[in-house]
């Protein structure tokens, strides 16, 4: 199967008022493979949800495109004009679920009335009983009350709220479905029904991929295909999940999967640490490795001169980092 989406060489930087930069995507490339579930984690402010605005095309000032490609369907998205990208990407072969999705709907407004809304920006034909027609069924195949369109926000429960928003954002079956945060305001069971609805979503084939973002590492262990480690703006390990859980290489993914408040049984670690010191300020980010402020590993007069690149080290596995050289060295 082939690849829905591909990123190469991604620039994504914010500009402050003051004219400074923070380079918060800085050359990232990575492939969304048809059928699979993608995890993206990493600390809190390493450019994960800047990331899946870039890759769903919501990008607004202060945050700009530096560099890069985004292909899908052969086409690169980050060039098209806005009316062919409203018209045939967003919704359709991309969508998001933007992170705290759940709690920006407006408490005003019916859930039938976002429905409404979505599908009649993509159908401009299609009648509001027709659409609310659509949404009642899908609801009702995804074993959703279909009596939730009635309701305002605040009358659901934080999990029926992000399950109701994957639901709408997932009617225009898209292909690839960026999924930011979604379970992490929400308690353990709630966390599972969410998971389980992208789950099902793929299962009936009304999506064809899922990118699943969150801060949470373990988590992805139950359903994720491949993951992909974001420290600092960079990708700095991505291969298959049993590797990255089990078996990670990059002394942060190391790090992280050690430092996990619940760590789940088998993982490598057992023990509780945090990781020494705070992700840099993205202003101004280390030299060479960004990580190695913080790594245990570091070698002097390299990591912190040059920029490890992201190579292969084994089958399906690259790593950025330079204890480590390509699978045959
Ligand atoms: N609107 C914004 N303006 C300026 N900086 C921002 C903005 N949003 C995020 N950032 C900065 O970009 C970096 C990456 O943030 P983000 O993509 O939200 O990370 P994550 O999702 O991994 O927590 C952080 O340094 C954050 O402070
Ligand atoms: S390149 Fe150097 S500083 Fe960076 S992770 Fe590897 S050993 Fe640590
Ligand atoms: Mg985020």
């Amino acid at each position: 199967m082939g690849n829905l989406l591909t990123a190469t060489g991604l620039k994504s930087y914010y500009r402050t008022v003051q004219g400074e930069e923070i380079k918060a995507v800085d050359d990232v490339s990575l492939e969304v493979r048809e059928g699979e579930v993608l995890g993206i984690a990493g600390e809190s402010g390493c450019g994960k949800s800047t990331l899946a605005s870039v890759l769903s095309f919501t990008v607004l000032p202060p945050l700009y495109i530096l560099g890069g490609e985004v292909r899908a369907d052969g086409n690169n998205i980050l060039v098209m004009d806005r009316e062919t990208l409203r018209r045939e990407i967003k919704g359709k072969y991309i969508s998001i679920v933007p992170q705290g999705a759940m709690n920006s709907l407006n408490p005003t407004m019916r859930i039938k009335n976002f429905v409404i809304d979505v599908l009649e920006e993509h159908f401009s034909e299609i009648s509001k009983e027709e659409a609310l027609q659509r949404a009642r069924e899908r609801f009702e195949a995804l074993s959703l009350p279909s009596r939730v369109l009635d309701a305002y926000p605040h009358q659901l429960s934080g999990g029926m709220k992000q399950r109701t928003v994957t639901v709408i954002s997932t009617l225009l079956n898209p292909n690839v479905l960026i999924a930011d945060e979604p379970t992490s305001a929400l308690d353990v069971s709630s966390q599972k029904i969410v998971i389980k609805l992208l789950v099902e979503l793929l299962r009936r084939k009304i999506i064809k991929s899922v990118v699943f973002i969150t801060h949470e590492l373990p988590l992805l262990r139950h359903f994720a295909d491949r993951i992909a480690i974001m420290y600092a703006g960079k990708i700095v390990e991505i291969g298959p999940m049993e590797d990255i859980i089990f078996n990670p290489f990059h002394p942060y993914s190391r790090l992280l999967t050690s430092s996990v408040l619940v760590p789940e049984p088998g993982m490598k670690q057992k023990k509780i640490e945090a990781i020494p010191g705070v992700p840099p300020n993205l202003k101004n980010p280390p030299s060479g490795c960004r990580f190695h402020p913080r790594c245990p590993s570091y070698m002097e007069g390299l990591c912190n001169i040059e920029i490890p690149p992201l190579i292969e080290v084994k089958e399906d596995h690259r790593v950025s980092c330079f204890l480590y050289g390509g699978k045959n060295g």
